[in-house]
């Protein structure tokens, strides 16, 4: 069965990053990961060290103007196996896990059909992995476009503030609010340094959430940051590649 990780927390708290290193860390243990960026603001290639990578969100647009266009050559066309047939184009094949962009939002019109295709697309693509993770979007529209049905784990990304925490609790009541597919709710904090893992301890229980791992504020990916080396390339014994480790662990790997 394949599993459905989804990365999600409020905008800059380390999403891209946290995404990226599990999905280093999972591909070195030999799963077959099919990263999904889903994020319009597309960062999750750079971050992996992938370039030049065809979106989704193009053969959306390419299939929505095919389906408007009168096709007298060929009125038959089956509009599921092009669509299809462009998304396995798009997908980049990388050592150990494939890499699929979203990429930009719909433009105007009526995206029903295309999407409604997608679904049924995306369904058997995932099956093809054991692992999927998806590098969401801050907020929480991607749940209810719903491209892909079933999220396994939840993880929402927070940064070491109390704003950053409030967040993640509002998105796990609204999650339960939007009834989705999703099996358990996880929060990681980030950028925590020792001044504030106590406090944070203490306020992640008072909000009752279930935070299963915190990933210090670690110098080496400010300077790979700075240096623009994709975080796929950390070394092992980083703190934050550290801290990924007890968290896969958590997750069940
Ligand atoms: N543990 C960490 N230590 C140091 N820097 C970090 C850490 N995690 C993330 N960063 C840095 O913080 C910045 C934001 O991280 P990232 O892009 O992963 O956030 P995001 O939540 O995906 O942002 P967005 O909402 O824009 O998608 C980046 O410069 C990244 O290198
Ligand atoms: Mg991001």
């Amino acid at each position: 069965m394949t599993k459905v990780i989804a990365i999600t927390g409020k905008g800059g708290t380390g999403k891209t990053a946290v995404a990226a290193l599990l999905i280093r860390s999972l591909s070195k243990k030999g799963q077959f990961i099919l990263a999904v960026d889903a994020d319009a603001d597309t960062n999750l290639p750079e971050t992996l060290g992938c370039e030049n990578v065809k979106t989704i969100g193009d053969a959306k647009e390419f299939l929505q103007a095919e389906i408007t266009k009168p096709r007298p050559d060929n009125p038959d066309m089956n509009k599921e196996s092009v669509l299809q047939s462009k998304v396995y184009e798009i997908i980049e094949e990388m050592p150990g896990y494939d890499l699929l962009v979203m990429g930009r939002p719909e433009g105007s019109g009526c995206y029903c059909y295309v999407n409604n295709l997608l679904r049924g697309i995306m369904d058997k693509l995932v099956k093809n992995y054991d692992l999927v993770v998806i590098d969401a979007e801050a907020g929480l529209e991607h749940f209810s476009r719903k491209i892909i049905r079933d999220i396994d784990d939840l993880i929402v990304v927070t940064d070491a503030s109390r704003r950053g925490f409030r967040t993640a609790e509002r998105i796990h009541e609204l999650v339960n609010e939007l009834e989705s597919n999703i099996g358990s709710i996880h929060v990681i904090a980030n950028k925590v340094t020792d001044a504030n893992r106590e406090k944070l301890v203490k306020l992640a229980e008072e909000l009752k959430l279930n935070l299963i791992g915190m990933i210090p504020l670690d110098p080496k990916i400010e300077e790979m940051d700075i240096k623009g080396i994709p975080l796929f390339e950390i070394p092992d014994d980083s703190v934050a590649a550290v801290e990924i480790e007890n968290i896969v662990k958590k997750l069940g790997f």
